[in-house]
């Protein structure tokens, strides 16, 4: 399929930065819209064309979409999610994008009391009603989350979640990145929503029974209250609304019973990268220094 470029958005970020990548590298035209000039610079370097400009602003959406025919929404879980994606849908539709793939997640639902859920679901819906052509990836949660503890787990052996014993289906960003690589290039995803998760469903126990063989040190799931997690992020300097917004996804998340899928293996080509792969390629990251 002929592609004249391909818009990113979130091109800087966890999933963004690494599908940038894996499109150069299979030779695609990608054009990136980044609001830091520095960080611009690195993707210009491995050979992205970059846009400067930020998602809050209509005028600088339309000049990043122009001469664009795809784009691959990753949207960032800020206060205005839903607005912000959805004025970048109604400038892909004056710029005449043909297909648009979104970054969203598989807890999407209008009525969630979480707002990162709540966001996703609007601007899934507005999409669907767009008339432009779309593919939709509703991913669990990322293995690199477990990255943001890492701290914690080094030095004291813990790992502090409102979780319960309830299992996940944790998938790792490179599939996610792989199985969104191939959407993009292929027209048989058109209109359809993609459940992605990973081979394995877990428990927090689990996942810290296999952090601690990577980090060789014993690490042990603690069940966090809603209250103490949300106060934790607090005094990490998170913004209440943000906190607050973390919590209750972690809340639904420890309600839910996540089935596994084969997206990633049907669509990525392989099978799903496990969480013990993750943990040892991640390793320096977890282990003690
Ligand atoms: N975490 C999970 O387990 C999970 C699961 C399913 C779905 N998701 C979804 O994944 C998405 C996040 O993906 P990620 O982790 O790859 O993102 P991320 O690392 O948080 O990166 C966010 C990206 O958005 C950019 N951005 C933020 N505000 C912007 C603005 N005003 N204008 C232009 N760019 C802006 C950031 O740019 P800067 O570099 O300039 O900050 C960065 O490139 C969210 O929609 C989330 O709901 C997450």
């Amino acid at each position: 399929m002929a592609i004249s470029m391909i818009l990113i958005t979130g091109a800087t970020g966890r999933i963004g930065s690494k599908l940038v990548e894996s499109l150069l590298q299979s030779g695609k035209p990608v054009r990136v819209l980044v609001r830091n000039s520095q960080k611009a610079a690195n993707l210009q370097a491995l050979g992205a064309s970059v846009c400067l400009g930020d998602l809050n602003r209509l005028d600088h959406l339309d000049v990043a979409l122009q001469g664009c025919d795809r784009l691959f929404s990753i949207p960032p879980n800020t206060i205005n999610q839903a607005e912000q994606e959805i004025q970048l849908y109604q400038a892909a539709k004056r710029t005449g994008i043909q297909h648009i793939v979104k970054l969203s997640t598989v807890k999407s639902d209008p009525e969630s009391p979480c707002q990162f859920f709540k966001h996703h679901a609007t601007a899934e819906q507005h999409l669907k009603q767009s008339g432009i052509k779309f593919t939709i990836l509703q991913t669990n949660s990322f293995m690199q989350n477990f990255l943001w503890f890492s701290h914690e787990m080094r030095t004291k052996g813990t790992l502090s979640l409102p979780m319960r014993d309830a299992k996940t289906a944790p998938i790792d960003i490179r599939d996610v990145v792989r199985v969104g690589s191939a959407i993009l290039t292929e027209e048989e995803h058109e209109g359809k929503t993609y459940n992605l998760t990973g081979s394995e469903l877990l428990s927090l126990a689990e996942i810290a029974e296999k952090l601690s063989i990577v980090a060789n040190q014993k690490i042990t799931y603690i069940d966090a209250s809603s209250l103490d997690f949300k106060q934790t992020l607090i005094q990490s300097n998170v913004p209440e609304w943000f906190a607050e917004a973390v919590t209750t996804s972690w809340q639904i998340a420890s309600k839910g019973k996540p089935t596994l899928t084969d997206v990633v293996t049907q669509i990525g080509g392989k099978q799903p990268i496990t969480f013990d792969e993750f943990a040892w390629d991640y390793k320096t990251i977890f282990a003690q220094e």
